[in-house]
């Protein structure tokens, strides 16, 4: 398996630019299911997610096609489906593959998704999507990890989230496009992306108020416009935040730039809290790192909260910060195995239930460490660009479901990073 090799100790300067969103492209992508048509949706990153997405359409009859001249554009065509089963095989790789669920269900009727399973970060749950589904009048069965779900049509109905969810509020939002009447999702997740998958169905047809609130109205119509659709997602701000860590965290000075300042405030303010001068701008931040971060609590939230897609990131700047910090992960239960990948470069951290206490230390040393999930791997780069030394990361398959080329962008400003491929990985420290 692929290793990421760090040589801590520099500091980043220059400017990185922000892909796009791959939890605003999945819902996106999810979405032509809702109708025939050609659709071209752009500003994709190219990582493993997406490409999991893309399988999974294909398997349902839609045709795929990234650009030959457009390297981030994804051209889909979908002329009915072939199936509606989304197989465990692909679901349970990537969770997001429920998104297929509610716009399968209200353009055809059924669906047989793969229930996706827990996964590094929790149980998650789909109970609130087959809540709502159900409510809105589907006959909704598991049997043998799937979930068969079967209406003729979809009626509108008033649901109310008992927490907010992500993937939740865009299935719902998905079926409700084409139910019969008008459907009210209270308690809804307010993430830009929820609203950015809004922008993407009310430019086919569709007759949504109110998303990137708490209460989304969408009033069901008989079918979406024909036509070629395009849509260009927003910039991913958990990868812009990332790289604002990595500029804080090596006391660099950087230019985040194509992203969204406005989706980031929450990280933002965290930063300056902790000693970052930072400047926004329309489309980027400059970011100029301070000498030695200062202590800061976080709890994460649903938006506009502080995300905890952004909690492993910060835990890293925390772990070199002057101070004892307080980061609580109060989204999901068990978001914290990055701690003991920490602990091993020297990371003063105690863990009580959902809360991690920190106590600073000057310098973290490079090790050897391994990734868990999406956003831990991330956290772990951040603290290998830091800490004293060589720092080998493995299992950065984790990275390449989200981050679109991290290493060419991080050298691009100064880091001492590389990738090393299965075999040479394997030499480790014996052959340095
Ligand atoms: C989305 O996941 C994101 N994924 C996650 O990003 C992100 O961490 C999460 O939202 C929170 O912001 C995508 O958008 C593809 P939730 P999602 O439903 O929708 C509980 C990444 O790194 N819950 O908002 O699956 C759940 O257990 C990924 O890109 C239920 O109890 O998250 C959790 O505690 C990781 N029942 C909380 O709600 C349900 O039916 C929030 O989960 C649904 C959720």
């Amino acid at each position: 398996m692929d290793q990421i090799i760090v040589q801590g100790g520099k500091s980043l300067s220059g400017e990185i630019t922000v892909s796009g969103a791959k939890n605003a492209a999945l819902p996106a992508m999810a979405s032509v299911l809702l109708g025939d048509g050609d659709y071209e949706l752009s500003n994709i990153p190219r990582v493993v997610d997406i490409h999991t997405m893309a399988e999974l359409l294909r398997r349902l009859g839609v045709q795929a096609e990234w650009s030959a001249e457009q390297a981030n554009r994804l051209a889909l065509t979908v002329r009915g489906v072939q199936s509606c089963e989304a197989p465990y095989e692909l679901v349970k790789t990537m969770r997001a593959s429920i998104l297929v669920l509610g716009p399968l269900l209200a353009r055809w009727g059924r669906a047989n998704v793969s229930l996706p399973g827990g996964c590094a970060i929790g149980a998650r749950p789909v109970d609130l999507h087959l809540m709502g589904l159900q409510k809105m009048g589907a006959e909704i069965g598991i049997a043998h990890g799937y979930i068969e779900a079967k209406a003729t049509r979809l009626k509108g109905a008033t649901i109310l989230f008992d927490q907010p969810t992500v993937t939740g509020t865009e299935n719902l939002m998905m079926a409700a496009t084409l139910a019969q009447g008008t459907t009210v999702l209270d308690n809804a997740a307010c993430e830009p992306e929820v609203a950015d998958l809004a922008a993407c169905l009310i430019r086919r047809g569709a007759r949504i108020s109110g998303a990137g609130t708490r209460r989304v109205v969408i009033e069901g119509i008989e079918r979406l416009t024909d036509g070629l659709h395009q849509h260009e997602v927003i910039p991913d701000r958990i990868e812009a935040g990332t790289y604002l860590v990595a500029g804080a965290i090596t006391r660099g000075r950087l230019t985040v730039g194509n992203c969204r300042p406005s989706h980031m405030q929450a990280v933002i303010q965290k930063l300056q809290a902790a000693g970052a001068e930072m400047r926004e701008e329309a489309d980027r931040v400059v970011i100029d790192g301070p000498s030695r971060p200062t202590a800061v609590d976080a709890e994460t939230a649903p938006y506009p909260g502080f995300p905890t897609d952004m909690q492993a990131q910060f835990m890293a700047l925390m772990a070199v910060a002057k101070g004892q910090s307080v980061i609580s992960e109060l989204v999901f239960e068990q978001r914290l195995t990055h701690v003991a990948e920490l602990q091993r470069m020297g990371a003063r951290i105690q863990v009580q239930g959902v809360h991690a206490k920190i106590q600073g230390v000057e310098r973290l040393s490079g090790a050897p460490v391994m990734a868990s999930d999406l956003r831990a791997s991330a956290g772990l780069v951040l603290a290998a660009l830091v800490a004293e030394g060589e720092s080998r990361i493995q299992r950065i398959y984790h990275l390449d479901r989200g981050y679109e080329r991290m290493v060419e962008k991080l050298r691009g400003v100064g880091a001492v990073i590389e990738r090393v491929s299965g075999d040479r990985a394997g030499a480790g420290r014996a052959a340095s």
